[in-house]
């Protein structure tokens, strides 16, 4: 039994759709807070079972039988080392073969805010004598895209990440590297760390002109302070905590945080990692086609 957690969230969905490519439907767990919230996934043949990260009883019966755990990291930013420990220590009980860990590029030494709880969720996972993978994901390229229809409606694409290149790839790039890394045999993955990012980079002046080319509008790229850009996203309705770890990571980018030259998200893959452009394009087209 392949094991993921997190499995209603954007990253988790992908994985498992990877996964089914090549592994049956009844090997994969689908870990979960609300079993409802992916009916889908039961639908096809996915076992679905209760994982709360806060509740460790939850998790010792959802790793039950698991060769392989992914723990795709928590999304409640600042709970999140009680929550990735309980997750673990639950996995060291299963006596699972290969616990697969999603932390941030370079977690060690990143300049990012964000990398301090993963960081000290690998550290746990060295101690805690579980086989593990660490995949150090970079920057979702989504991450950016979200600004798209907000720059549009204001002439302008803010950030402080000034002349920082960032290497990011898309969710479904991660959510493959993931499933490539949960079917290859233990013995070639365990104990080893990726440093996981795309194989183009961007300065967010550069995301701005490939805006303004592919929407036929005129987005320029304005950098401002830290403190005025994370002002902006507070005005923006952002909550306070978000607004000053996303101008924080645009600070880590501009001194290198969110760049890679490596090239292991491709390796990982086997095939380039998906540009900017392409998935640019997707989203202006979205925006243009109204919800139903
Ligand atoms: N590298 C990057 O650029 C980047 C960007 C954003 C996030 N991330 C990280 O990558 C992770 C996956 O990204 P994503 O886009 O898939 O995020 P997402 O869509 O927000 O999904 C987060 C998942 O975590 C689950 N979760 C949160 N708290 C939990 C708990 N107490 N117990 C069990 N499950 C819990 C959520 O479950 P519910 O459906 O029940 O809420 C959801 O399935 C994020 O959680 C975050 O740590 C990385």
């Amino acid at each position: 039994m392949i094991v993921v957690t997190g499995a209603s969230g954007q990253l988790g969905r992908l994985v498992i759709q990877a996964l089914l490519r090549t592994v049956p439907a009844a090997q994969i767990v689908a870990a979960v807070r609300r079993p409802e919230s992916v009916a889908d996934l039961a639908a096809q043949g996915v076992v679905v079972r209760e994982a709360d990260y806060g509740r460790p009883d939850t998790l010792d019966a959802a790793f039950t039988g698991a060769q392989k755990v992914l723990l795709i990291s928590s999304n409640e930013i600042g709970q999140r080392l009680p929550q990735h420990r309980a997750v673990i220590d639950a996995a060291a009980r299963a006596g699972v073969a290969l616990l697969a860990y999603t932390s941030l590029l370079r977690a060690d030494s990143t300049p990012l805010a964000l990398g301090a709880e993963h960081w000290t969720t690998e550290q746990h996972l060295h101690a805690s004598g579980v086989p593990f993978v660490v995949l150090r994901n970079g920057w979702y390229t989504e991450n950016h895209l979200a600004s798209v229809a907000p720059a549009l409606q204001h002439g302008a694409f803010i950030g402080c990440a000034g002349e920082g290149r960032i290497a990011s790839a898309a969710r479904q790039d991660y959510a493959e590297a993931a499933a490539a890394v949960l079917t290859q045999p233990v013995t070639d993955m365990a104990g080893r760390t990726f440093e996981l990012a795309g194989d183009s980079a961007y300065t967010l002046a550069e995301f701005a002109a490939t805006l303004s080319r592919l929407s036929g509008r005129t987005v320029p790229y304005v950098n401002l302070p830290q403190a005025d850009y994370q002002g902006a996203l507070l005005g923006a309705g952002l909550p306070a905590g978000l607004a000053e770890l996303l101008a924080d990571s645009d600070t880590g980018a501009s001194q290198g945080g969110l760049w890679d030259g490596q090239r292991q998200l491709s390796a990982l893959i086997g095939r380039p990692t998906t540009g900017l452009e392409p998935l640019m394009q997707a989203a202006l087209s979205a925006l243009a086609t109204p919800a139903d």
